[in-house]
Order: C-alpha cells, then sequence, then structure tokens
C-alpha cells in the first residue's frame, strides 16, 4: 500500500482476534513511529508494553481506579463483581496495551511540543502497523488521570505524563470508513 492508500484505509480497531503480536514486529512498529518529528529531537516518547501475564496487574489497576474514580462501585455486590468480571474479560482479551507517556515540562510551550511530538509518535505507529496487517485503537480514559494508578504500574505521576493507552492486535473485525468532512469546510485561504 502506498502513504496514502494507509492513512485512508487505516481504522480504529475495537475486535481484537486473540493472537500475540510478535515482540519483533511491535518493535518495528514503534521504530517506524519514532520517525516522528519532534523539537530539539527530543523523542519524548516512551512505552510500557503491557501482553500475557503482565495484563493481569495492569487490568486491576485500571479497575482499582475506576472504583476510586467512582465509575465502578467499590463494594462486593454481585451486580458490581459481574460488572467487574465482564470489564476484567474485555481488557484481556485485547493483546497488548501500550501506555505511551512522556516527561512532564513546566514550560506549557515546552509541555505542548511533547505532546504533539508524542500524538505525530502514536499515528505514525498506527499507520505503520496497519501496513503490518496489525490493528490499534488510541484511547484515553479517566484512569489517565488518577495519580494513584500511575504509582499502581510504577511510573510517577509528578514527572511523566500518560498520553495515552493504545490497545493492540490482529483485527477481528473492520470498522467501516466513516468518511471525513470535506477539506474545504475546514480551510480558509487568504491569498490577497
Ligand atoms: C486522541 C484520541 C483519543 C481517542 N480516544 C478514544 C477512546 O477513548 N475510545 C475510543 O473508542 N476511541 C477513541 N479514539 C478513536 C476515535 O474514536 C477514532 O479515531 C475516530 O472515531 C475515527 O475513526 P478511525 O480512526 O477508524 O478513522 C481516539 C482517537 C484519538 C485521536
Amino acid at each position: 500500500m502506498t502513504i496514502l492508500d494507509t492513512i485512508k484505509k487505516r481504522r480504529s480497531i475495537y475486535n481484537f482476534k486473540e493472537v500475540l503480536v510478535d515482540t519483533d514486529i511491535l518493535k518495528e512498529i514503534f521504530s517506524f513511529g519514532s520517525y516522528a518529528p519532534s523539537h530539539y529531537m527530543k523523542e519524548p516518547w516512551n512505552i510500557m508494553l503491557y501482553q500475557e501475564e503482565g495484563r493481569q496487574p495492569f487490568v486491576n489497576a485500571i479497575i482499582e481506579s475506576y472504583q476510586r474514580i467512582g465509575m465502578i462501585k467499590p463494594d462486593n455486590e454481585p451486580k458490581t463483581l459481574k460488572m467487574i468480571e465482564s470489564m476484567k474479560q474485555f481488557l484481556l482479551a485485547i493483546p497488548h496495551h501500550a501506555v505511551i507517556y512522556f516527561e512532564r515540562e513546566e514550560d506549557p510551550v515546552r509541555y505542548e511540543e511533547e505532546y504533539a511530538a508524542v500524538c505525530a509518535f502514536i499515528q505514525n505507529s498506527q499507520l505503520a502497523a496497519w501496513e503490518y496487517g496489525v490493528g490499534m485503537l488510541w484511547t484515553i480514559t479517566p484512569y489517565m488521570h488518577d495519580p494513584e494508578f500511575y504509582e499502581a504500574i510504577e511510573l510517577d505521576a509528578k514527572r511523566v505524563k500518560i498520553a495515552a493507552v493504545l490497545q493492540i492486535g490482529y483485527p477481528k473485525a473492520i470498522p467501516r470508513d466513516k468518511g471525513r468532512t470535506s477539506i474545504e469546510e475546514k480551510m480558509k485561504i487568504i491569498d490577497t
């Protein structure tokens, strides 16, 4: 596929085959991701990749965070336990979870630069993944703003910021192309 085809054909993937993507392929994908531009060549992205048994404590940390935040009740009622179980099964059916994070910058301009570069890294990685037949879902979720979640996965919330969590695997189904708004509606040309 040409890069232009890949840009248009890539879709966010919500259902994954329960098959691992080879670590070397994932390394290749993120290596392509790292050709993203970054100011001062900071290459601010970092990845924590959870797979196989490593997903268990990660998923537990997510559930505990949801309980702290109030998205799941912090009780042992049968309804709550059922909800926790189905959420665990849903998350554990995803072969890989990649936490993408970067060092926080005090200066807001630098902070934006780092975040922007990390987003470019993520999109490059999604496009590279598509070339390998690998699907991703870029997620931003409430637990990414919970300092105790950071602690649970051994990240220092004061020092680093989670930009996204990518769900990764071979697609079970590819959603339809929703199309895009015509660029003319988004673009103003000022030439006089
Ligand atoms: C910054 C960002 C955050 C996103 N967060 C979520 C999310 O939390 N959950 C989700 O289902 N999709 C999420 N998405 C995926 C979008 O829903 C998806 O890109 C959009 O619907 C367009 O679909 P496509 O990627 O297949 O073209 C996110 C995308 C971006 C760029």
